[in-house]
């Protein structure tokens, strides 16, 4: 499997991870995705009879309406069964709205999807069905980027507080860089019309401005020169990963999040390449990218001009980019 393809490759409980309440962290390996194309075990008699019960705070914390719900989600392969029934069971408004959120579960659908958010750096960043998940390995930009705003490193002159999230999908990572760094003027934009609309529903509180369109084509050019940042984490899964990837991914994550084209670097060498107009002297460009992709996407920012630093957590799994656009002397 191509490490590209692994890196949106979280299985549904490694994704779960990320919205677990604090304290219910467990540690998580990669467990058995549920939702196979033909769909999963349906929900009990006990919990299809609850679906009717008018008194549905009292149902939902019986005790048999949640086992039927961590049995059902059980019996699809879920292996997080337990910590998504509580959520499950806390995001629905009714019993038949929690019969729906299951169904649709065992049927594969995303959690982040069916409940409509996730955990991002802290934050719970709505996504909208058909909008790609943030994943917790993308975390690491976020740190790297707050770091580096906050800390004019090796004594230059302070990094501009402009920043450009491209390729934002739900606008994760400007918000949680904006929640995490105060004072940032925010800008994101991302090609799929239905990701920005989930990503000004996150980057509007931030007070930040979502465009639509190609790479930077839709950025205001009173941003050229000026922007102190650049975080990106864009499609880099490797065109023929993509059938191996789980089916979760597949079929309700647009391909267009994902295909990175043939060596999953297209987007990194067209990124890379017109980095340089938008960025002020000393700026940064941070580009999210795998373990095994990461010496190529390091030689295409560094034929691009950048001063170059590969970051990688085991931690979070996550691997970046760090790119310096010299400063003018
Ligand atoms: C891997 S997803 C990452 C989304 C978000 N940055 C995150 O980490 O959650 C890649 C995003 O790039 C967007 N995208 C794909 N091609 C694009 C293009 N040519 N211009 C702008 N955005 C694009 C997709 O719509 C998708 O939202």
């Amino acid at each position: 499997m191509a490490e590209g393809g692994g890196s949106h490759h979280c299985s549904i409980s490694s994704r779960y991870s990320r919205i677990l309440p604090e304290g219910r962290q467990a540690r998580v390996t990669r467990g058995v995705p549920i939702g196979s194309p033909k769909g999963g075990p349906v929900p009990t008699p006990e919990l299809r009879s609850n679906s009717t019960n008018a008194v549905f705070s009292a149902s939902v914390f019986s005790s048999t309406v949640f086992s039927d719900t961590v049995a059902s989600l059980r019996a699809a392969g879920c292996v997080f069964a337990e910590d998504e029934a509580h959520l499950l069971l806390d995001s629905a408004a009714d019993p038949a709205e929690l019969l729906g959120f299951l169904e649709r579960r065992v049927a594969g659908y995303p959690l982040e999807h069916i409940i409509g958010w996730a955990d991002f750096g802290g934050l719970r960043v709505a996504v909208d069905s058909g909008v790609f998940v943030p994943r917790r390995r993308t975390e690491l930009v976020v740190d790297e980027a707050a770091a580096l705003l906050r800390g004019n490193p090796g004594g230059r002159r302070p990094l501009a507080h402009v920043v450009v999230d491209l390729c934002c999908g739900s606008g994760a990572v400007g918000a949680a860089l904006a929640r995490r760094v105060g004072g940032i003027e925010l800008h994101a934009a991302d090609i799929d019309p239905i990701a920005v609309k989930c990503a000004r529903r996150n980057v509007d509180e931030a007070g930040g401005q979502v465009y639509e369109g190609d790479l930077y084509e839709p950025l205001p050019p009173r941003l050229l020169g000026k922007v102190g940042l650049l975080a990106v984490n864009a499609p880099y899964v490797p065109t023929e990963a993509i059938s191996m990837m789980p089916h979760e991914a597949r079929e309700h994550e647009s391909r267009i999040s994902l295909d990175g084209g043939a060596d999953g670097l297209t987007f990194h060498r067209r990124i890379a390449a017109g980095a340089p107009d938008w960025l002020a002297p000393g700026g940064y460009l941070l580009i999210e990218t795998s373990e095994r992709q990461a010496e190529g996407t390091a030689s295409i920012m560094a034929a691009a001009g950048f001063s170059i630093r590969i970051v990688h957590s085991e931690e979070l799994d996550g691997t970046v980019v760090i790119g310096l656009r010299a400063q003018a002397t």
